[in-house]
């Protein structure tokens, strides 16, 4: 596994490693990997020919008021389990390398950005947007890999990649949760064990309304009603629930075909996201 700290190194990397048509798979990451970045790696290992990842905790896609020096940054770690599952590239460049003095460009994909998160964070899109075109220029891949779990962050790459032509194909894979339901998140570190024990009602509320939807309900009013029920039943009171059309931020009412309920609920100090397709 060859590791690039510089933005040109990691560049030619890519591009010598497409040479004769050969296919890369390129995971974006901000470090401390656990087991949802990594079943990334393994879909890129399965699919491509070769796989880079980056290791990058952008500054731009964090508020003032979120703690960017606090984020774990575990690199030999993240490195050492990149190998073990196969990767060959690994781009982990310094801020600095990625937003030299006078930087200034930025991209708003639109209304896909406004809602939920990025009614929470305003500028965190932008800061997601644009750190992910910068990496697909620095890794010219043939795919890229995101994860299910940051739904609206896959509509905002999918909107990006699509109105600004980028040849790059987005695979989403689904959310990987532990043995208890709870979604795999880096922000899990920051619960108590009480907390991560009220943390499981996000997907059994998820969960709840998906049996609800089998065993007929159509109103989406009803599906959030469910979720709200349970989750303050464990004393949390979301930011948000939303049962929206597959693929959209748009909510729907009456659910004629695939949804996808996705919430966002603050456990302790810790905002909570989680999502699941219905239908
Ligand atoms: O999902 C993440 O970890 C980040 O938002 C990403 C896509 C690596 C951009 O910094």
């Amino acid at each position: 596994m060859n590791v690039y700290v510089a933005p040109a190194e990691m560049r030619t990397a890519v591009l010598s490693a497409r040479t004769g048509n050969r296919t890369v798979g390129f995971v974006p990451t901000m470090g401390a990997l656990h087991a949802g970045h990594l079943s990334l790696v393994d879909a890129a290992r399965a699919e491509c020919d070769v796989v880079a990842a980056s290791i990058f905790v952008n500054p731009t896609q964090f508020a003032p008021h979120e703690d960017l020096d606090a984020y774990p940054r575990p690199l030999e770690r993240d490195l050492q389990l990149l190998q073990e599952h196969g990767c060959d590239l690994v781009f982990t460049p310094s801020a600095e390398m990625m937003y030299p003095a006078g930087a200034e460009t930025s991209i708003d994909v639109g209304a896909v950005a406004l809602p939920w998160e990025g009614a929470e964070r305003p500028t965190h899109f932008a800061g997601v947007a644009t750190v992910v075109m910068k990496l697909f220029q620095i890794a010219p891949a043939t795919h890229a890999y995101f994860g299910h779990k940051d739904y609206q962050q896959t509509l905002v790459v999918r909107r990006m990649v699509a109105d600004l032509n980028v040849p790059i194909e987005i695979r989403v894979c689904p959310i990987v949760r532990d043995d208890n339901g709870l979604a795999l998140s880096s922000r899990n570190a920051y619960l108590s064990p009480d907390e991560r024990q009220q943390a499981l009602a996000l997907s059994q509320a998820l969960r709840l309304a998906e049996q609800a939807h089998a065993s007929g309900q159509r109103s989406a009013a009803a599906l959030r009603q469910i979720i709200r029920d349970h989750l303050a039943a464990a004393g949390l009171s979301p930011d948000y629930v939303a049962i929206v059309a597959d693929g959209t931020v748009q909510e729907v009412e009456h659910i004629g075909g695939p949804v996808v309920a996705a919430l966002a609920v603050r456990v302790g100090q810790t905002r909570l996201i989680d999502n699941c397709r219905i239908g």
